[in-house]
């Protein structure tokens, strides 16, 4: 049976006075890949950035495991942490945000060394970058560029490349194929699933090609206004009719096999 690697419960959030997250919850198993879908201002950024500590919990408890420690608890009114003391009590995980997730005016090399948050870590640097120049080779041949120099694929790569310097146990993405073509898209996607069976990370996603990255997934979340409106098994989602039609964009062909 798989364990859970993080949990969310009864998760109250938002900005200033402003409750965007109303009582979701969701785990996340170990070497699992959930994709959190739903509609545009529905609260999907906002309840994985509440996940690491980077929007205000008001109410509810965020705990991850560890298996000396057993249930730590990350969020909590109390206490928040942020991600790089997160990753610095020795539970590495890794973020992609939705926009803006490169630093322009740094070069690749520096990039990545943000990946892992404190300098000291700088030998550490080399052995992971090793590792991940393997699956990203056109990072190691552009080292010292700075990164406003690439693509928009490339970005992405890179931003996907710096979330995993710290060896994450846990990667959480927040629409990583969004500025791509649908082949780079699909492209991002395998290899995300890649992560997922060769390195045994568990995978977060939110995802606006919703059916397509249901179809890579294990299990599913939909949220509307702040609140868990759909969950189960990815496959299960899939083949709801309710859902198909609300949330995978399945209306307007629907309509056209009616009319
Ligand atoms: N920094 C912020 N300050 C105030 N409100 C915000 C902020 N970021 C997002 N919101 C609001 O929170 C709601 C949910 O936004 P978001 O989590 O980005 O949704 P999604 O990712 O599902 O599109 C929206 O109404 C949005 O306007
Ligand atoms: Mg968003």
């Amino acid at each position: 049976m798989t364990k859970a690697f993080l949990r969310a419960e009864n998760i109250v959030s938002g900005y200033g006075k402003l409750h965007v997250i109303n009582g979701a919850n969701i785990h996340i198993d170990e070497r699992e890949m959930v994709t959190v879908i739903g509609p545009n201002g529905s609260g999907k950024s906002t309840l994985i950035k509440t996940l690491i500590g980077l929007v205000k919990i008001f109410d509810g408890r965020v705990t991850i495991r560890d298996e000396e420690r057993g249930w730590l608890d990350v969020q909590t009114r109390k206490r928040q942490m942020k991600p790089d003391e997160i990753i610095r009590e020795g539970i590495p995980l890794g973020y992609v945000p939705q926009l803006n997730n490169v630093f322009p005016s740094l070069t690749i090399e520096e990039n990545l060394k943000m990946g892992l948050f404190v300098k000291k870590w700088d030998s550490y640097y080399h052995e992971r970058s090793e590792q991940i120049f393997e699956s990203f080779p056109i990072l190691r041949e552009r080292i010292n560029q700075r990164a406003s120099l690439l693509s928009g694929g490339e970005r992405q790569m890179l931003a996907l490349a710096r979330a995993l310097m710290p060896a994450p146990k846990l990667l959480i993405l927040d629409e990583p194929t969004a500025a791509l073509a649908p082949n780079l898209a699909e492209e991002m996607l395998q290899l995300i699933v890649s992560l997922k069976n060769t390195a045994g990370i568990s995978i977060l996603l939110v995802e606006q090609r919703a059916k397509r990255s249901l179809e890579l997934s294990d299990r599913g979340y939909v949220l509307v206004t702040g609140m868990i409106a759909a969950k189960g098994p990815a496959k299960e989602l899939l083949s709801e009719d309710k859902i198909r039609k609300l949330y995978l964009g399945d209306r307007a062909k629907k309509e056209k096999e009616v009319g």
